[in-house]
């Protein structure tokens, strides 16, 4: 495995099997009543977010914890980068300190990049802007591989905005290295430009058409509409959106009762996401949010603790 984790291009497809087998046993100790391995005793492990998160940051915060690291947040509102710290002082700073790992978040594609050139400590992209999200997309793959049994020759239809989601661009890549047939669907205001050539060299499809797709389906991931990222009007109403592209109460009785259904968070009910069919018995959003703490103990571990230390 590589130092860090910027990308999905960053793991070849048997790290990501050894980061699921890891990962499984990582999902035993969340059962536990006394959750706590020993592997990272003595490390440390910072959690710099300079956008917001919910799932992200508490997952790695009790990742680290439940491995026995010490962990801190940092957070841009908190700390001295709101009195005009640039990223390169802040990251210095902080890795002056005597850390192991940074897990970094930030607004700008390129930044978790870009911070790894400065520091010996090991980084981790926790997202970076509209460029990727490699631990969502590997407990979006975790969580379809248990939901499945494998992701070979599956169909998954990806659905929204995939100009600004850093999730979709990680996940076409995790899932199509792990042998999915992977579908995109948006309108073609939120089609990233240039797709069509990388969909033809990374081997997924495109389509605008939902319906045309929604049928064929073994799983399926809605995209939050990232307003916050909008500097203008990508569609004329969210009415429209919904008709269009959302996961109506219509299109879930058109899954197959064990289609799961995905969504990385935080949702836009009654927008991408129909309240019916977030809350589906089939609904995997929960589960996937479970995985992550399973996840990012197991990239903690593998990162941290190095090779041979299962
Ligand atoms: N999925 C995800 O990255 O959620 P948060 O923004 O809450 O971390």
């Amino acid at each position: 495995m590589k130092k860090h984790l910027l990308s999905v291009d960053d793991l070849t497809t048997d790290d990501v099997h050894t980061l699921f087998t890891t990962a499984a046993e990582m999902h035993d100790v969340q059962r536990r009543q006394v959750k706590k391995l020993p592997a990272l005793r003595g490390r440390t492990v910072i959690n710099m977010f300079f956008e917001d998160s919910t799932r992200t940051r508490s997952s790695f915060e009790i990742a680290g914890k439940w491995l026995s690291a010490d962990t801190i947040n940092i957070t841009g509102k908190g700390s001295s980068a709101s009195k005009g710290e640039s990223l390169r002082d802040t990251v210095l700073t902080v890795a002056s300190m005597g850390v192991d790992a940074l897990v970094v978040r930030h607004g700008a594609s390129g930044a978790c990049q870009q911070v790894a050139q400065w520091i010996d400590a090991v980084v981790i992209n926790a997202g970076d802007g509209t460029h990727e999200h490699p631990t969502q997309a590997l407990l979006d793959a975790y969580t379809l591989t248990r939901r499945l049994g494998t992701l070979e020759g599956k169909h998954v239809v990806i659905v929204g905005d995939l100009t600004h989601s850093r999730v979709f661009r990680s996940n076409v890549a995790c899932l199509t290295m792990l042998g999915a047939e992977v579908t995109v669907v948006a309108p073609p205001t939120l089609m990233p430009s240039g797709v069509d050539a990388w969909s033809a060299s990374a081997g997924f499809a495109t389509t605008y058409d939902l319906d045309e797709v929604i049928d064929k389906a073994d799983a399926v991931m809605m995209l939050r509409v990232q307003r916050e990222r909008m500097s203008g009007g990508f569609f004329p109403t969210g009415r429209e959106y919904t008709v269009g592209y959302g996961l109506t109460r219509d299109r879930l009785a058109r899954l197959g009762p064990d289609v799961p259904i995905c969504h990385p968070g935080p949702m836009n009910r009654g927008l991408e996401i129909a309240a019916d069919a977030a809350d589906a018995v089939q609904s995997a959003i929960l589960e996937q949010v479970s995985a992550g703490v399973a996840i990012r103990m197991s990239v903690l571990y593998h990162l941290l603790a190095g090779e041979g230390a299962v």
